[in-house]
């Protein structure tokens, strides 16, 4: 087989490997996918402002989260129902994140348990850093029981999913009458009574609370020690709430568009978010992240890193966790290159005079003041 050289060929290979039904649960979007489009589409209207002869023999990738360190900023989202790519399905996405140095999250809706990933790894000289990403559940007791398994699995913090209160329209998932294949399970429900397994809206989404407030997630803060991120902000004025009612980090997200359509892309939305946390937490994206310059343009919008969905599962279906391992691998080398062909030698040197935006064109040039000071 041809050598794969970037993150978008995998969609190809995935789409003749899976079922059409699989396949169209992981690409689609919401609506008429105008969001999903614009979600790679905004990248392209980023370019890049590289400055040269900068010494770049070594460059430096590496950063701290949330007092983490990890290899690069680029990490993994959660992604439901992965063995219906593969059948290692979660584990073998988290020890693809364990060999490149960097963070997966499971999903709630895993079809591997907290308990299996967590025991899941290439080794101890690999980095075991996983975060665990939550649906809060209308009974409040099986919220605490997933938290307390996954603290207790060694989870490092909780993903809270705030813009799922109801999921999303995906019209291919309606026309294939989409359900998790008899064969797998939501494994972190197992055992708990729920009713029918196979089914996703009569069975897990139908138990999202759809009263969740922010006042749920100060009572989460109140039931875990670990730290929580909120996922699904696109708005500074959600910025400045969850900033207030404590969170650990935020996560600009429009669900890889699959959600509520027609919001912006989350790279146009990010620095809104960046603006109004005023540094006080970090900020992180996930959306439409397909390449290294992808990467290096959400951080010189001030995001701390980003996350990845689809491109895992689709390296997952065509190669396993070796594919997994590719992505990232390839995202890494891209990443990397950019920043040298930039003049960046470590993530603090990546500035917003790195980039310009078809949203700030009338600075299409920095002002003198701020060219002087680079
Ligand atoms: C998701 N996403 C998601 N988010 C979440 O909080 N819990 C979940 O269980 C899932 N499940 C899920 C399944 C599939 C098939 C996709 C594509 C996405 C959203 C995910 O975490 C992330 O926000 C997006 O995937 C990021 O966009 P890209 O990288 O897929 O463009």
């Amino acid at each position: 087989m041809e050598e794969i050289t970037n993150v978008m060929e995998y969609e190809a290979i995935a789409k003749k490997k899976l079922p059409k039904m699989v396949f169209d649960y992981y690409a689609s979007g919401a609506g008429d996918q105008w969001t999903l489009a614009e979600n790679r589409n905004a990248f392209s209207r980023i370019l890049f402002r590289p400055r040269i002869l900068i010494d770049v023999s070594k460059i430096d990738m590496s950063t701290t989260l949330l007092g983490f360190k990890i290899s690069m900023p680029i990490m993994i989202a959660p992604v439901a129902m992965q063995k219906m790519a593969h059948p290692e399905g979660e584990c073998a996405t988290a020890r693809a994140a364990s060999a490149a140095g960097t963070i997966m999250t499971l999903s709630s809706w895993g079809t591997s348990s907290v308990e299996e990933v967590a025991s899941t790894g290439p080794g101890i000289r690999f980095l075991q850093l996983r975060f665990f990403q939550l649906y809060v559940d209308k009974n409040r007791n099986v919220v605490a029981q997933l938290v307390r398994r996954a603290e207790r699995a060694g989870f490092k913090a909780i993903v809270l999913t705030s813009d799922a209160p109801r999921l999303g329209r995906r019209e291919a998932d309606i026309k294939n009458r989409f359900a998790l294949p008899p064969f797998l399970t939501f494994k972190n429900f197992e055992g708990m009574e729920k009713g029918d397994e196979s089914g996703l809206t009569s069975f897990v989404a139908g138990e999202i609370d759809r009263t969740l407030t922010w006042k749920d997630v100060q009572w989460l803060q109140t039931i875990t020690s670990l730290p929580v991120l909120i996922k699904g902000v696109l708005t500074a004025e959600d910025a400045r709430i969850a900033i207030q009612v404590g969170v650990a980090g935020i996560i600009v997200s429009n669900h890889g568009a699959r959600q509520l359509d027609y919001v912006p892309s989350t790279i146009v939305a990010l620095e809104e978010v960046v603006k109004a946390a005023q540094g006080r937490v970090p900020v992180f994206l996930d959306g439409g992240v397909r390449r290294g310059t992808d990467v290096f343009k959400a951080l010189a919008l001030g995001a701390s890193g980003i996350f990845i969905g689809r491109p895992v599962v689709f390296s997952l279906a065509a190669e396993g966790e070796a594919g997994v391992r590719n992505v990232l691998q390839m995202l890494r080398d891209e990443f990397e290159l950019t920043m040298a062909l930039s003049g960046c030698r470590s993530l603090s040197e990546i500035t917003r005079n790195h980039i310009v935006t078809d949203w700030d064109a009338p600075r299409a040039l920095p002002a003198a003041g701020a060219a002087a000071r680079l």
